[in-house]
């Protein structure tokens, strides 16, 4: 497998995960128990390893390292997409401190300098779906300092003072906060070393410095594991025994009768050539060919990709999410595209199971470089997808020149079913 250089991402996410787990009481640090086969870290490394390409920093105790380092080769392995090579660059793991806050800065530490967000999660939250990345992240793409994970309190609340119970507390002004808590770089750094004493969690951190906190939807499988009870619970969980609520099947588009099942959608595109520069096709540039014409680069082969996810989840289509009303993907290449859709599908309660994509094109050749379009066009989506290309023997618009034709195949599951199923 070939270890090519990849983009730089915008995000990263710093995984903690060296607290001792003194209420868990197992016999190894908490993020070494076995949930099922696998491990709390493991669990929580597919979630994050789900979740768009980001440089991850995993966070454990100082003599648990070389652990981790199994623990992530194995998960980087396991996730599915065509460049496993290159996501493993992606990983590093550190040694944490005695408190939280002192991991989450020996995290920050690790963080590369180029980097504009970044996401601190607890690695006991295990079963966080990647969908709550998703939404994090496009908080702060949005433009947001500081994004919060919530979840509605559904007990009654009471203030209480020893046994005596004092008042009660209007749960509607409540929410009961999670991770990955996302935060603008800058933000979080300049909390972070200005914080007088010792914070819970992130956010409290960066509002004690000042900052606006937005909150986003939690999820019930973030639940963080801290007790015997709620390692059950996740066991449990993953067996199948009581799905969460989320798990009836995806918000938008459901699957029928409560049953979710796999969702396959399709795309064409068509761009004809005569358009400016170089020609983009299939995530690649390729010097010296022509051009097409379009809005973007005209990448027919991203944009037919981007049509079958957005069909296959439910999501209507390409002119509805990247018209041309949308300046940013003016002369926007086959990554923005995926991205923002792996986003997309994402939080629309689905994980890519794959993509195909054909090409029909006179030129360019693509058997010199059909393996490396599946790289780059993978790593974008996070998903594998293959492609494949053909001539038209000379018929047809294709055929003579004039343009390329794209037609792509995606397969969505229903994100819940994949977190069960695994
Ligand atoms: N954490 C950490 N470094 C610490 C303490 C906690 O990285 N010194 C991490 C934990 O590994 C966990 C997250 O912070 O993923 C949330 O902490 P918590 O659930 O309290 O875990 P522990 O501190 O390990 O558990 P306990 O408080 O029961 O000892
Ligand atoms: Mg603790």
């Amino acid at each position: 497998m070939s270890s090519a250089p990849i983009a730089r991402p915008r995000t990263a996410i710093v995984v903690v995960a060296a607290g001792s787990g003194t209420r868990l009481g197992a016999d190894a640090p908490k993020a070494f128990v076995g949930i099922d086969a696998h491990t709390i870290l493991r669990h929580a490394l597919r979630g994050v390893l789900a979740a768009s390409p980001a440089q991850i920093v995993i966070v454990v105790p100082g003599d648990r390292v070389g652990d981790a380092r199994t623990e992530v080769d194995e998960a980087v392995t396991e996730s599915a997409t065509a460049d496993g090579a290159s996501r493993r660059d992606l990983v590093s793991v550190v040694a944490g401190g005695d408190t939280r806050q002192q991991s989450v800065a020996a995290g920050l530490d690790a963080v590369w300098p180029d980097v504009e967000f970044v996401l601190v999660h607890d690695a006991a939250r295990a079963l966080t779906p990647p969908e709550v990345f998703a939404r994090v992240q496009s908080a702060l793409e949005a433009g947001r300092d500081a994004v919060l994970p919530v979840l509605p309190v559904v007990d009654t609340v009471k203030r209480v003072a020893g046994e005596e119970v004092i008042a009660p507390v209007d749960r509607s002004e409540l929410a009961a906060a999670q991770t990955p808590q996302g935060f603008r770089r800058d933000v979080l750094f300049a909390a972070m070393a200005e914080a007088d004493g010792d914070h819970t969690d992130d956010a409290a951190l960066v509002q004690a410095a000042g900052h606006a906190v937005v909150t986003v939807p939690g999820d019930e499988r973030g639940f963080k594991i801290t007790t015997p009870a709620d390692l059950e619970r996740a066991r449990g969980i993953l067996r199948g025994d009581h799905a969460p609520a989320s798990a009836a099947g995806p918000r938008r588009a459901g699957a029928s009768a409560g049953v979710a099942v796999p969702r396959v959608g399709i795309g064409t595109d068509v761009h004809a050539f005569g358009g400016e520069g170089d020609l983009w096709l299939a995530g690649l540039h390729w010097p010296g060919e022509t051009a097409l014409h379009g809005h973007s680069d005209g990448d027919a082969v991203a944009h037919a990709i981007v049509d079958a996810l957005l069909a296959a989840a439910g999501l209507g289509d390409i002119g509805l999410h990247f018209g041309t009303d949308q300046p940013q993907y003016a002369g926007a290449h086959a990554a923005a595209f995926l991205e923002r859709t792996r986003v997309l599908v994402a939080e629309a309660g689905f994980a890519i199971s794959n993509v195909s994509v054909q090409v029909q094109a006179r030129r360019p050749r693509f058997a010199d470089r059909r393996v490396e379009a599946e790289r780059v066009l993978s790593q974008a989506l996070g998903a594998p997808v293959s492609v494949s290309a053909t001539t038209t023997d000379g018929l047809g618009f294709t055929g003579t020149g004039e343009g390329v034709a794209a037609f792509a195949v995606a397969v969505v599951i229903p994100a819940a079913v994949r977190g069960r199923a695994s």
